[in-house]
Order: structure tokens, then C-alpha cells, then sequence
């Protein structure tokens, strides 16, 4: 009892040893994590992304598309039913950072890719509205203006490859000829059509 009157009164005492309680909560919560395959490795036939994708990508998180947008389906069956198969660990491992998201005031798109044509995202995303009526989605047009930056391409994908991301030097050797000349608009429809495609038919 000594020893517990003490604690309470001592202030300092019982900080370090709140820190001490909740820091090895949080490893034990944390740390088996590392070592599970299913959370660690690539699902089969994952990629990184091309360098038009990788662009793509970029144009997304530039733009706030995840303010708007998740990229998560939970295992939920409402979710499933309309979404199509849960989001699993192994498809973000190659996203830095990933965009999960948390906010839905547009539907989730983890599996957007291939769901509409290509015609389809541009006419969208020029106008929301052409394609569907009641949309409250902003309209994108100067995207379809702005031409990438083919140059910076390779050095993105340098860090990626610094990081764990598996580029050939091949691969960053021929960023910039596929990126060259296309603009934000194309390189984001191809981002999109690449979205959760691996997983879809297992719903
Ligand atoms: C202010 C919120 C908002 C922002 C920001 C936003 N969206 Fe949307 N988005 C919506 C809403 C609402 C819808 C549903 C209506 C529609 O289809 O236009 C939607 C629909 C979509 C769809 C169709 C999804 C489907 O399954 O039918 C795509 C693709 C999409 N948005 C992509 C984007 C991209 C890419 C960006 C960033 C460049 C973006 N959105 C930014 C609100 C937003």
C-alpha cells in the first residue's frame, strides 16, 4: 500500500510509469505486425506503379482527391456489395504515402479502375456535371493544359527505389520518354484505370 500512496502522490513517478504502461501496450499492438506476410508483402501480380501512374498519383494528392475520396473498402457487407472485394495491406505496400483517406463526400475509390472508359473519367473530370447531373464534384479543366514535368519523373522514382519500392534502373531509364508531352489529365486517368484492378473479381 506504501508503495502505491507513493506513486499517487508523486506526480512525476506516476508519468513515467503511465508512459512506461502505454509505450509497451503500443508494441505489443505494433510490433507482431512487422513480421506478418499478409500486412509485409505485395499481394501476387502487384506492380509499382508505371511512370505515368506514379505522375498520376502525384496530380491526385496535388489536386485533394483524398479529401473527397477514400481508398479503403472496410469488410463490411454493404461495402463489399458495393465496392467489390475489402481493401487488404498488400496492395498499399508499394504507396508512399498511402491515401486511404477518411472522408467520403465523393464514393470510395479503391476500385475504380476499369469501372468506367477512359472517354468516360475525361469527360468527368473536365465537368462532373456533363456525365452526371446532380454532381457536386469540382470540374478539373486546367488539368488537361498543364504537361507534366518529364524531367523530375526518374528522381521520384529513385527515392521510391531508396525505399524499398523495386524499379529496375531500367525502368527509371525509360520515365521519361513515357511521360514526355502528356499532360496532368492524361497521367491521372491512367492512375485511376490502375486502381484495384488485381483484387476486383473476387468479390
Ligand atoms: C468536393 C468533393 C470532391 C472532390 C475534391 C473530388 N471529388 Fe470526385 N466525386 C465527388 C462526388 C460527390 C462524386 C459522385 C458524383 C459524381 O460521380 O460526380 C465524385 C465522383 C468521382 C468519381 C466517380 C466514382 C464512381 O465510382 O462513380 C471519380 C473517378 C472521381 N470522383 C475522381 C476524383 C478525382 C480524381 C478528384 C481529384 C482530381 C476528385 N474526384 C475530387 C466529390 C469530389
Amino acid at each position: 500500500m506504501r508503495f502505491y500512496s507513493f506513486i499517487e502522490k508523486n506526480i512525476g513517478v506516476m508519468s513515467a510509469l503511465m508512459i512506461v504502461a502505454i509505450s509497451f501496450g503500443t508494441l505489443v499492438e505494433l510490433v507482431p505486425m512487422f513480421f506478418q506476410p499478409e500486412i509485409t508483402e505485395p499481394i501476387q501480380g502487384l506492380k509499382p506503379y508505371s511512370p505515368l501512374e506514379l505522375e498520376g498519383r502525384d496530380v491526385y494528392i496535388k489536386e485533394g482527391c483524398v479529401g473527397c475520396h477514400s481508398q479503403m473498402i472496410r469488410p463490411l457487407r454493404a461495402e463489399v456489395e458495393r465496392y467489390g472485394h475489402y481493401s487488404v495491406a498488400g496492395e498499399s505496400v508499394y504507396d508512399h504515402p498511402f491515401l486511404w483517406g477518411s472522408k467520403r463526400t465523393g464514393p470510395d475509390l479503391a476500385r475504380v479502375g476499369n469501372r468506367y472508359s477512359d472517354e468516360w473519367h475525361r469527360a468527368h473530370l473536365m465537368n462532373p456535371r456533363d456525365v452526371v447531373p446532380q454532381s457536386i464534384m469540382p470540374a478539373y479543366p486546367h488539368l488537361a493544359k498543364n504537361i507534366l514535368d518529364a524531367k523530375v519523373t526518374k528522381d521520384k522514382m529513385q527515392a521510391l527505389q531508396m525505399i524499398g519500392v523495386p524499379y529496375s534502373d531500367e525502368d527509371i531509364a525509360k520515365a521519361e520518354a513515357e511521360v514526355k508531352g502528356r499532360s496532368e489529365l492524361d497521367a491521372l486517368i491512367i492512375y485511376l484505370q490502375s486502381l484495384g484492378i488485381l483484387l476486383r473479381g473476387a468479390q
